[in-house]
């Protein structure tokens, strides 16, 4: 009798299928909230360097992600061909995070110190030039087009918005450090300091300006190596 009710009255019914339902989603989320390794604690992962995080947000403009994945798989194949696999904790300043979901040319998550800058300045010019049998698409134009430095305080301010912990020291040499990581003669000691293993040089070959070829260049090479992985003692690998 009870059940009649329940099936002739649509409000009761979707209210009481919303509560049954949520009940099993509550289950599965809030303890990702207070497991300790929903995250794992590993040293070495920073917020982006201005200049990188210039570069992150031309690789998003560009939909470098959409042939190219951020995640390797805990799996034996992956892990040989790319290097240790991604863990939670390395993409948790990334807004939005670059997984992906389609790789069409191979996983950059280790992308970084694999090739010189001479050789992503060529490939991204043309990429056969490097690879015959490429078939990325050139990207010769940000040698032109110039980072606007003035304008990463505010790309801070707004990563800061969402959680990622940059300071006040870091939102106000935002510009100086743009300058500072694409020069090889800068003064690198309060950029290194704020942001611990940042390549720096003049990444583009074209000293004069900062333009999206250094940013970028200075994002792919900070790819996976924050971590130091000698260090870490994640679970074993899936066979
Ligand atoms: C249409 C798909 C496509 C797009 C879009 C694309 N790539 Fe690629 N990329 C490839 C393919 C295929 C390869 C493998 C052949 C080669 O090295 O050129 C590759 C290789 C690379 C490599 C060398 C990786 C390695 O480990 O050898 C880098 C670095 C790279 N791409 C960066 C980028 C960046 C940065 C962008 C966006 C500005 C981008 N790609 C956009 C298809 C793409």
């Amino acid at each position: 009798m009870k059940h009649k009710r329940i099936e002739t009255n649509a409000i009761l019914l979707l209210v009481l299928t919303l509560a049954t339902i949520s009940i099993g989603g509550i289950v599965e989320i809030v303890p990702l909230y207070t497991i300790e390794s929903t995250i794992e604690r590993v040293e070495g992962v920073r917020p982006y360097s201005p200049l990188e995080l210039a570069g992150r947000n031309v690789y998003v403009r560009e939909g470098c992600y959409t042939c190219h994945s951020q995640q390797i798989r805990p799996l034996r194949d992956e892990v040989e061909r790319y290097g240790h696999y991604s863990l939670a904790a390395e993409s948790m300043y990334d807004h939005p995070f670059q997984w992906g979901s389609k790789r069409t040319g191979p996983d950059l998550a280790r992308v970084g110190g694999k090739y010189s800058d001479e050789w992503h300045v060529a490939h991204l010019i043309n990429p056969r030039e490097v690879v015959p049998e490429s078939i990325m698409p050139p990207y010769g134009f940000m040698l032109e087009r110039e980072v606007k430095a003035t304008d990463m305080a505010a790309h801070l301010k707004a990563n800061i918005a969402v959680g990622v912990p940059y300071s006040g020291e870091m939102v106000e040499a935002a510009a100086a450090d743009v300058a500072a990581q694409a020069d090889p003669f800068g003064d690198h000691d309060g950029l290194l300091a704020r942001y611990p293993k940042a390549a720096v040089g003049d990444f583009d070959g074209q000293p004069e300006k900062v333009t999206e070829m250094d940013a970028v260049i200075a994002y792919m090479q900070i790819l996976g190596r924050m971590v130091d992985f000698t260090t870490v003692t994640a679970p074993a690998l899936r066979q």
